[in-house]
């Protein structure tokens, strides 16, 4: 009987700029192994970002790359870009870096890089999107992982998750509640991709071999029929 050949585990690098919640979500989930990969790098463009921190304490390499040292954007992305190819990243995760790529780096990195943003794109994409959301009076919101294409925000959509908006809510009570889900699908979309199962058809994302069948149908806010 065949046997299947054993992969290496994926060699991921994260992109940060702050606090690196994700970031953490993503090193639980390669310690616990549902990640079958490893953290090989992570680059903050912030010497004072708390994700920093959380990298060291798991061991992992840090690269603190500062983008005000650079007067051009592609500079900034080719030193960037070189620290990936000597970490041998094979996976790049942006997870809250708060720069935008040139198209030239979003190119190179086809189809192996990720963001994960914190509403339902292509509803809100930009910033402060929870103060967006309560605004727009949606009654949904929540998270989507994707693979980044040089338009901000936008590119195949690899899973999301929905919270429902609440009519007390504020930003910041909503953008904890998506930051929870969040840390549960940015791990999935990783585990997924070091498995192999993503596949990009005509600029959609193909979950291959199930955990995509679990349909639900949310309705919020529940009122009198
Ligand atoms: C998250 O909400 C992420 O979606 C957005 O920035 C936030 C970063 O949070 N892009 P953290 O640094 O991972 O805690």
């Amino acid at each position: 009987m065949p046997v299947a050949p054993l992969r290496p585990p994926l060699r991921i690098a994260v992109l940060i700029s702050g606090g690196g919640s994700n970031l953490q979500a993503l090193m639980d989930g390669c310690a616990t192994g549902l990640i079958p990969g490893q953290i090989v790098l992570v680059i903050s463009n912030r010497s004072d970002a708390f994700g920093l921190e959380r990298a060291k304490k798991y061991q992992i390499p840090t690269r603190v790359i500062d983008h005000r040292l650079f007067s051009l954007r592609a500079s900034f992305d080719q030193m960037v870009a070189r620290a990936l190819e000597e970490a041998g990243a094979e996976l790049v995760c942006l997870a809250g870096f708060m720069r935008v790529l040139t198209s030239d780096f979003v190119q190179y990195y086809a189809g192996r890089l990720l963001n994960i943003h914190p509403a339902l794109l292509p509803a809100f994409p930009g910033i402060h999107v929870q103060r967006q959301a309560i605004e727009a009076g949606v009654r949904f919101s929540g998270a989507t992982v994707h693979f980044v294409v040089p338009e901000v925000d936008s590119g195949p959509i690899v899973i999301q998750a929905v919270v429902p908006v609440l009519a007390d809510d504020t930003p910041d009570t909503l953008a904890a509640r998506i930051l929870r889900q969040e840390h549960r699908i940015y791990p999935l979309a990783v585990r997924w991709f070091a498995q192999g199962r993503l596949r990009l058809e005509e600029g959609r994302v193909r979950v291959m071999d199930g955990e995509e069948d679990d349909l639900g149908v949310l309705v919020n806010p529940m009122g009198e029929a």
